[in-house]
């Protein structure tokens, strides 16, 4: 029986492994020794690692991939990647390669509008409520001078404050709907100071607004957070080319591929079930861009999941059309990204991946994230429609089943070799290997 430790974050990090290791695992050697493993041995980067949050006992390692040749408002990136599944880099490569001939991907910020809001219950005259709320607006932004002075000189600040009445969803319930500027920064802990300061500010002067009762002086605060819903915080990314260009096909012409896939598309659009696996493919190329650039790949997913049902169903948040002999393709997210701030320019992997893609401000970034989920979501959908997805991505996962089985580097390369004109899949990989094993033997 486990019992509950107590100060485990005071310990030092070979206490806790020590613990971690005695409490939970049969060989504490071994444990002890992976862990270790993945320490770096620059202290100074480990410390840096270490302190990033609590408890750290090792760090966790995600491949870093790059994909090369991505034409983007005729600007060429090498697009970094971090992220473990095996087809996603070369699919990304792949289809940058293929938009490269046909012009590149085109992309624009349409708004850069983030949220925030304090959440409160009052209970008395809504009238009353507007009036204080009138009253006070100019005095929520004064009170907050000491922290938007910086980022209103870099171009931000608060945009605005709404109150807004929600109580016909629940009784007594009120916000304070703020809308933020944060130029290059993601803008969270800048958003969530005002807020915390508009709070405050909003109920202390409550107490002193003559014409509210005793009662209605009771303004209670419930939070005050930033909304990671930013569906004002826009960015579109696309492709288009003649329909008779689209020749890459390997099993159908032109004109079928571009069909079949503007069909797949609008069954995205309107099977939910269709629609998470679809932009979970988008996913794949977004996640990864996000997380090499440091940047808050929850809030993002968070975000544009919300977006992919903003219209009451969940759906596809890429879109294609076939127009007088066009084929375009495009996807429209929110995204609340940084380029300074956070782990930006503390993580050396985060600081060389944004200077590799030529240091963007947040909106450049912003229109390269698009292109790297669009990009994504073409290869799959390609693939899904001529190909079938397996083929790729097996070949791909072919050096992770040979890793499993423990081959020599030797032999990856023999089975590499011999499964290029074989369908690749688990059961067939084993075989092969071990009837070679027992032909060695
Ligand atoms: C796999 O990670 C992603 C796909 O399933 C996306 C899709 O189906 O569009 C291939």
């Amino acid at each position: 029986m486990i019992t509950p430790i107590a100060g485990f974050s005071k310990l030092s990090k070979n206490e806790k492994i020590e613990w971690l290791a005695s409490t939970y695992f049969q060989n504490n050697t071994t444990v002890v020794d992976t862990l270790q493993k993945y320490w770096n041995s620059d202290e100074t980067l480990q410390k840096l690692h270490d302190e990033f949050i609590e408890n750290t006992i090792s760090n966790f390692y995600l491949p870093l991939g790059i994909a090369p040749n991505f034409l983007i408002n005729d600007e060429l990136y090498a697009i970094p990647m971090a992220i473990e599944e095996s087809s996603v880099v070369a699919a990304a490569s792949k289809a940058a390669k293929f938009w490269i001939d046909r012009g590149g991907f085109k992309a624009t910020v349409i708004n850069t509008e983030k949220v925030g809001q304090v959440h409160f219950m009052y209970f008395g005259s809504t009238e009353k409520l507007h009036t204080y709320f009138s009253s006070i607006k100019a005095e929520l932004i004064a009170s907050t001078k000491h922290i938007t002075q910086n980022m209103e000189k870099r171009g931000g600040g608060i945009t605005d404050i709404e109150l807004r009445d929600k109580t016909a969803a629940l009784d007594g319930y009120f916000q304070l709907h703020c809308t933020f500027e944060t130029v290059d920064s993601m803008g969270a802990n800048f958003i969530n100071s005002c807020l915390e300061q508009f709070a405050k500010t909003f109920k202390e002067n409550a107490q002193t607004f003559d014409i509210f009762s005793e009662q209605e002086k009771d303004i209670q605060i419930v939070m005050s957070i930033l909304s990671n819903y930013v569906p004002n915080c826009l960015v579109k990314a696309e492709v288009s080319c003649p329909v008779s260009s689209l020749t890459e096909s390997e099993t159908m012409d032109a004109n079928e591929f571009a069909a079949k896939f503007v069909r797949a598309i609008q069954i995205a659009k309107t099977e939910p079930y269709r629609a998470v696996t679809h932009n979970k493919g988008i996913m794949n190329g977004i996640d990864a861009v996000v997380l090499a650039t440091g940047n808050d790949f929850r809030a993002v997913e968070a975000g544009i999941h919300a977006y992919a049902a903003k219209d009451g169903r969940y759906s596809s948040l890429t879109h294609a059309e076939l127009n007088d002999g066009i084929f375009k393709f495009w996807i429209e997210i929110p995204l609340s990204l940084g380029t300074v701030g956070g782990l930006t320019s503390l993580h050396p992997l985060v600081k060389l991946a944004l200077e590799m893609l030529g240091k963007p401000n947040a909106k450049e970034l912003m229109q390269i994230v698009a292109v790297a989920g669009l990009a994504q979501n073409f290869a799959a959908v390609r693939s899904l429609t001529t190909t079938g997805i397996q083929k790729g991505h097996m070949k791909m996962h072919l050096v992770n089943i040979l890793n499993q089985l423990k081959a020599t580097e030797a032999e990856k390369k023999h089975f590499i070799a011999f499964f290029k004109d074989k369908t690749v899949t688990h059961s067939a990989v084993v075989n092969a290997f071990n009837t070679y094993k027992i032909g060695q033997a």
